[in-house]
């Protein structure tokens, strides 16, 4: 059995690197696999949130993720707080995991600030919750972009230790799927820092929810250098910014990067953002109708989640039964 699980937070607006980086393999890979995915809503909750906003935030997540073309026939979507395994899990798995292992997150060092005794336990025990979202549907695939490399290895870590201590082979190792071109897209505004929610600007992303004017505005106004573009891959890795709106261009069009320089080297930027702007708006104009289309009926986005959790707490509750009966936890099973 061949299982995907993969997840995304409803934190703000989803963006282009959320869509090519992960969202598109998603919805590829609803062909070869059993699917679920899911609105990570309790890891969300790891920095303040306002409670209105989280709500609205996850049926848009949600919507994104069926405007995207997630056949929610085919697979399961579900909010991650609906499946209370996940966060069970978790606390087993955090029996597991040495502290040593979460000192080395770069993501909880970025995100923490100087004084680490005030930082919260929910931001450090975040990638056990992650760990235990996969490895409560027994997952052997997981789909996602690159920054989230370091936690699948931590996952892959925690399954390991748990097989180990319990002499099992309960937890699958999973893969992760980084795949594409795409798997880690650049903010416009600087070709070093990756496009994220959380930069302040919002000319640094483009929105899967931005109209035509706005995609044409951010790529017209993102930074590249005055040189025309080279013939050469070498040559394209020496200025991340235009490598960055090549990359995103041949994400966009599934084309190699190498093809797509083919056909605009030597060109001015003047030439190639245009260029751009349209392959964007054919692929995100049709996905925001879509979404706003959803959005206009929340019962019908609640009617497809509460679905998705029934589905997905049949499956976790009965491998949490066989997890208590493993580790010796009282459980009838
Ligand atoms: P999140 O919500 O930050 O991002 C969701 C997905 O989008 C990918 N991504 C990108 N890909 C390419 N370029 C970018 N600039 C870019 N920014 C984001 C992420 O790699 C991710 O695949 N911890 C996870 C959520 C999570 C999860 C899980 C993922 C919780 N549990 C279990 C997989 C499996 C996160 O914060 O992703």
């Amino acid at each position: 059995m061949r299982r995907i699980l993969s997840g995304m937070q409803p934190t703000g607006n989803l963006h282009l690197g959320n869509y090519l980086g992960a969202l598109k393999n998603w919805v590829k890979m609803q062909r070869d696999y059993e699917c679920y995915y899911c609105v990570v809503d309790l890891h969300a909750i790891t920095v303040p949130q306002d409670p209105q906003k989280l709500k609205q935030a996850v049926r848009e997540t949600a919507a994104a993720y069926i405007a995207a073309g997630i056949d929610t026939n085919k697979s399961t979507l579900f909010v991650q707080s609906a499946v209370s395994a996940h966060t069970e899990l978790a606390w087993i798995l955090a029996t597991q995991t040495p502290l040593g292992w979460l000192n080395r997150m770069t993501q909880f060092k970025e995100k923490s600030g100087k004084n680490r005794d005030l930082e919260l336990l929910g931001l450090y025990a975040y990638p056990v919750l992650m760990a235990a979202d996969i490895l409560i549907y027994r997952a052997t695939h997981v789909p996602v972009g690159e920054d989230q490399k370091q936690h699948l290895e931590l996952t892959r870590d925690i399954a390991a230790a748990f097989n180990r201590s319990y002499n099992s082979e309960y937890f699958p190792l999973p893969e992760p799927q980084i795949l594409g071109e795409a798997a880690r897209v650049m903010s416009l505004r600087d070709g070093t820092k990756k496009m994220s929610k959380s930069e302040e600007s919002d000319y640094s992303r483009i929105n899967l929810t931005d109209d035509a004017d706005t995609i044409a505005l951010k790529f017209k106004k993102a930074k590249t250098d005055p040189e025309p573009l080279p013939d050469t891959l070498a040559e394209l890795q020496k200025r991340p910014e235009a490598d960055n709106l090549i990359t995103i261009y041949a994400a966009l069009t599934d084309r190699s990067r190498a093809d797509v320089l083919k056909e605009y080297a030597g060109s001015q930027f003047s030439k190639f953002k245009p260029a751009l702007t349209e392959v964007a708006v054919a692929k995100l104009a049709p996905m925001t109708t879509k979404m706003r289309q959803l959005l206009n009926d929340p019962a019908e986005i609640d009617q497809i989640l509460i679905r998705g959790a029934e589905h997905a707490n049949t499956l976790t509750q009965k491998h949490l039964r066989e997890i208590k009966d493993i580790i010796g936890l009282w459980s009838v099973m």
